[in-house]
């Protein structure tokens, strides 16, 4: 048999290496898009109920959580785009409740985000040395921690909510954070200038 020099094996194997190189952050990626997606479609339909319900200002809450979660998909959507893979998500059709339920429901969604997928999300693009992906999931986890603390106090106020009107928030549209009070030049969370914040009403 012909024997192939040592040095020819050795570059084919560097080569090769990338190639098989473990990529789950590549999978993660499209599964947060595809839960921020489903997120935003949940969340515009909470709204519509609230607004029905004349919970004004919780029909806005859900309306910026929804411009967040879809700002999120837009930045996990451009990282997917970098391995050449296009975004994917499918979006199920909202089961809506009543208002009490619906922010219930969101609260524990955003605590769920954080605990199942953002948690583990992070260990493994540490794990891949997916740097870019990593500081993408880390400020999505902020976001959603900074959305379930909004779900929270809307929960405990419910009740004075009833016939309020609707309220301004505006949303980082890179990391999603949803203020009411915008910050002075940048996002405290990715540094995005405010100038590009996104008004909701
Ligand atoms: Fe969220
Ligand atoms: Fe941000």
């Amino acid at each position: 048999m012909k024997k192939v020099p040592i040095i020819l094996v050795a570059i084919a194997a560097l080569v090769a290496l990338p190639l098989f190189a473990a990529n789950d952050t590549l999978l993660n990626l499209q599964k947060a898009y595809n839960a921020e997606m489903n997120s935003r479609a949940q969340y515009l339909a909470f709204a519509q109920k609230a607004d029905d319900e004349n919970f004004g200002a919780v029909g806005s809450l859900f309306r910026a959580v929804a411009v967040a979660e879809e700002s999120q998909a837009n930045t996990h959507a451009k990282l997917i785009k970098t391995f050449n893979v296009a975004p994917k998500a499918t979006i199920i059709t909202p089961v809506v409740g009543t208002t009490e339920e619906n922010v219930a429901l969101a609260f524990k969604n955003e605590q769920a985000e954080i605990d199942t997928m953002y948690a583990p999300f992070i260990k493994t693009a540490k794990a891949e040395k997916r740097m870019e992906s990593l500081q993408s999931f880390r400020r999505a986890e902020k976001a959603e921690g900074e959305h379930a603390t909004l779900f929270s106090a809307t929960i405990a106020n419910l009740e004075t909510l009833k016939g309020s009107g609707p309220v301004t928030y505006y949303v980082c549209p890179v990391c999603g954070e949803v203020t009411q009070t915008i910050p002075a030049a940048h996002c405290r969370d990715c540094g995005k200038h405010t100038a590009d914040y996104l008004t909701v009403k």
